[in-house]
């Protein structure tokens, strides 16, 4: 049975410590409080942030932290203060947290700052990496932790990776914004399956996806690197029953009825923790503008505030906690009498029971954040409201994603004040039954879509994709199929070995001139030539000079833009096909004319082809122009010896007889080999795996469909074949008579 493995910055359980003791409390936040509540299975191993800066720690507080935890499944991940100045305060909590928020007069690009997030998200790699076993499964959670899908995939190819983000996912105006937007796109598609409260983020993050690392996606699914990421909404529910039999506490029923100073004191609330995305300063406006408007409420209504300290080192949060403090001085204020307090401010956490009994006892909750991922506490406000007799009403902003799924509390614009004083009065005055119908439905929405069903769906959607992952295509070349291939191998006195280069023995990287190969790589090419039982055949669509430049020093045969040059052991290029370039002065007016018209697109001309580039277009456009572009060459090309292909953010336009499947037929056909191997990525190399013998093993690298009858998913896992292949000693050679 396999284990899960998750990891988010804030633990359920956060450590504080008294003078020389410790002591553990329950952590605030929907993470925290969210998965916690999910069942504790005995294969649950849970990683994070233990609350408390570890310089200031003993090696015998450690101890005793790691054993604490241990008793919850949880694991620390110590950080010092320096750390958590720039990574926690720095760029999780002042750079993305507002950026993601929409609170750009709040952003703070920092390079120090990015470098600690960096360092930390490999801290957290580094110390997950001791645990992960194969069959793993693992879920990352939250902003501060983007990199870290990456980063595990880069050490654990083959793991089965989710990520949930509970915050928004900015629209990609916002997101451009940010200087390392690339890196944590990268550090997010690491994962198999990448999770977001509400279809919106979806959209936001394909959108931003699409434009930034030229990814296409389809549907809700993209290929990264030829493997298949999903990404998709799972709205976050709550434990219902938990909340649904709580809020009977007498004792803490007992203090609320002491704020009640007449019978028909009615409750308004507001939890939060304070957080300038919360909305809390609008929200006592309008509460001061509702008794304005409508006096006979005074002395007949309370609004509790509580709100939950939060990353008090923060700036904006310290300025915010005066304000709101001011505010509620001011209403108290104007509005106040003797016998009377508007506001009953609270400016600490509550425990379980007493925060659920004021769900409970509350009439009203006024739930209005500027922005928020999801927002728990609404729907914990419902599910606690079990009274038949007096059920309160949910005022909820309709930039908490909690908002789709209530659509039966009466939802505001948290900017606009005066509706949100009218919302106020209208809930007071809502009569019992129409209040009674609006919270049975929602009640059955939340008892439905609870956290565990939540949990269940996100994990079995992380199955399912994995299963898609392999079923695409051939077998992996892993198993007893690579003991089948090294016995091959080590059988063979002759070898044929084909090598495409890009996406197979090097990643793609941004610009095409830095993939250059690299020791390593060099190092085991010089490894296999030197077995003189292999034939090497590096073949790609690389021009000559590029190769030459790159493995001119190998004794290794090379061919160059597809089959059009062939290079042979004695240095020399030769050309493998007449150019028979007419057709392209009547093709390239046309790419020209499509060029001209596309901002960002240029046309190069190679022996055989001429490709028109788009990479730098604006997406939808290049995509529009593409479609219409193969629309215009499909037309002119009927009667020409030329074909049209449509590759990644390019038009090719080229001579038929020029592919790599009409390249290596002179080997294949020359004599019988004992053993051929041939290993490529993309569409190009399928004309090679169609032309091989049924002997030959042809190997697909990534994901999908190919006519090659294996498949590695990475370059990384071809790259280790091919060094084991590499390292099987020569065979000694009968000696000729
Ligand atoms: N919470 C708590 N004690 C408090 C106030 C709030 O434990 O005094 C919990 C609350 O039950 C909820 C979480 O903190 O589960 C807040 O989650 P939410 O999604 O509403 O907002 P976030 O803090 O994650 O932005
Ligand atoms: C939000 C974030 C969580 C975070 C929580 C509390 O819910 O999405 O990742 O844990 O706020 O914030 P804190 O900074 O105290 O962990």
């Amino acid at each position: 049975m396999s284990r899960l493995i998750i990891v988010s910055n804030r633990l359920p359980v956060s450590v504080a410590r008294q003078a020389e003791s410790l002591s553990f409390q329950p952590s605030v936040g929907g993470v925290a409080t969210g998965i916690a509540s999910l069942e504790s299975p005995k294969r649950r191993l849970w990683f994070g942030w233990p609350g408390i800066a570890s310089d200031k720690l003993s090696g015998e507080h450690r101890k005793q932290i790691a054993a604490g935890l241990q008793k919850h499944g949880c694991r620390p991940v110590f950080l010092n203060s320096v750390e958590l100045r720039d990574f926690y305060f720095g760029f999780s909590n002042r750079t993305i947290w507002p950026l993601f928020h929409y609170f750009t007069q709040h952003t703070d690009f920092n390079e120090v700052y990015w470098r600690a997030y960096k360092k930390v998200n490999e801290h957290f790699c580094r110390e997950m990496e001791k645990q992960i076993k194969p069959g793993d499964k693992i879920w990352v959670h939250d902003y501060q932790l983007m990199l870290l899908p990456g980063m595990l995939r880069d050490k654990h190819p083959d793991a089965q990776i989710g990520f949930f983000l509970h915050i928004p996912f900015p629209s990609f105006e916002l997101l451009r914004l940010l200087p390392w937007r690339q890196e944590l796109l990268d550090g997010l598609l690491g994962a198999d399956l990448i999770g977001f409260h509400e279809y919106d983020y979806v959209r936001h993050f394909l959108s931003s996806v699409y434009r930034i690392s030229g990814c296409e996606p389809n549907l809700s699914q993209v290929m990264v690197h030829n493997r298949l990421v999903r990404v998709d909404a799972f709205p976050m529910g709550i434990d219902y029953p938990r909340y649904a039999d709580s809020g009977k506490d007498p004792e803490v029923l007992k203090e609320i009825k002491k704020m009640q100073p007449v019978d028909y004191q009615r409750f308004i609330i507001s939890v939060d923790r304070l957080d300038y995305t919360k909305g809390i300063l609008r929200r006592l406006e309008a509460y001061g503008w509702f008794l304005r408007q409508y006096p006979e409420y005074r002395g007949k209504v309370t609004l509790i505030v509580v709100a939950v300290p939060s990353r008090t080192k923060v700036d904006a949060y310290n300025d915010l906690r005066e304000e709101i403090e001011r505010s509620v001085g001011h209403i108290n204020g104007e509005y106040g009498t003797l016998d009377w307090t508007p506001i009953s401010y609270l400016y600490r956490s509550l425990s379980f029971p007493k925060l659920t009994a004021l769900y409970a006892v509350a009439d009203v909750a006024l739930i209005t954040p500027l922005r928020d991922g999801m927002n728990l506490i609404a729907k914990e406000f419902v599910a606690c409201q079990q009274d038949k007799e007096h059920p309160g009403v949910l005022i909820l902003s309709e930039m908490a994603g909690a908002a789709c799924e209530l659509a039966e509390s009466i939802v505001i614009n948290p900017h606009d004040k005066e509706s949100i004083a009218e919302a106020i009065y209208q809930a007071l005055e809502m009569p019992r039954s129409e209040r009674l119908k609006r919270n049975r439905m929602m009640q059955r929405r939340l008892s439905r879509y609870t956290v565990s069903h939540w949990a269940a769906d996100f994990l079995a959607s992380l199955d399912a994709v994995k299963n898609k992952q392999q079923s695409h295509g051939p077998e992996p070349l892993t198993g007893a199929n690579r003991k089948t291939l090294l016995a091959d191998y080590r059988a063979a006195d002759k070898r044929l070995i084909f090598l495409d280069y890009d996406g197979t023995l090097v990643s793609f990287v941004k610009q095409p001139e830095d993939a250059m190969p690299d020791k390593a790589l060099l190092e085991t090419l010089k490894k296999l030539l030197a077995d003189k039982a292999n034939r090497v055949i590096i073949i790609s669509g690389r021009n000559r000079e590029t190769l030459t430049e790159w493995f001119g020093d190998l004794k290794i045969t090379l061919v160059a833009e597809h089959g059009a040059y062939l290079r042979d052991d004695d240095g020399r290029w030769n050309e493998q096909v007449k150019p028979d370039n007419e057709w392209k002065e009547i093709i390239r007016p046309i790419l020209e004319l499509y060029a001209d018209r596309t901002p960002g697109a240029f046309i190069e001309e190679k022996t055989f082809s001429l490709v028109w580039h788009c990479r730098k277009t604006e997406p939808d456009l290049a995509k529009l122009r593409t479609q219409e572009l193969k629309d215009a060459l499909l037309a002119m090309t009927t009667n020409l010896n030329i074909g049209v292909f449509e590759g990644a953010r390019i038009v090719e336009v080229k001579h038929i007889g020029v592919n790599k499947g009409h390249a290596v037929l002179p080997w294949i056909g020359l004599q019988k080999w004992p053993f051929i191997f041939v290993a490529g990525d993309d569409y190009t190399d399928e004309d090679m795996f169609a032309v091989m013998p049924d002997n030959a093993w042809a190997c697909k690298i990534g994901s999908g469909h190919s006519r090659a009858n294996y498949r590695l998913n990475t370059v990384r896992d071809f790259r280790e074949l091919l060094n084991d292949l590499a390292a099987v000693k020569p065979q000694p050679r009968p000696k000729s008579k």
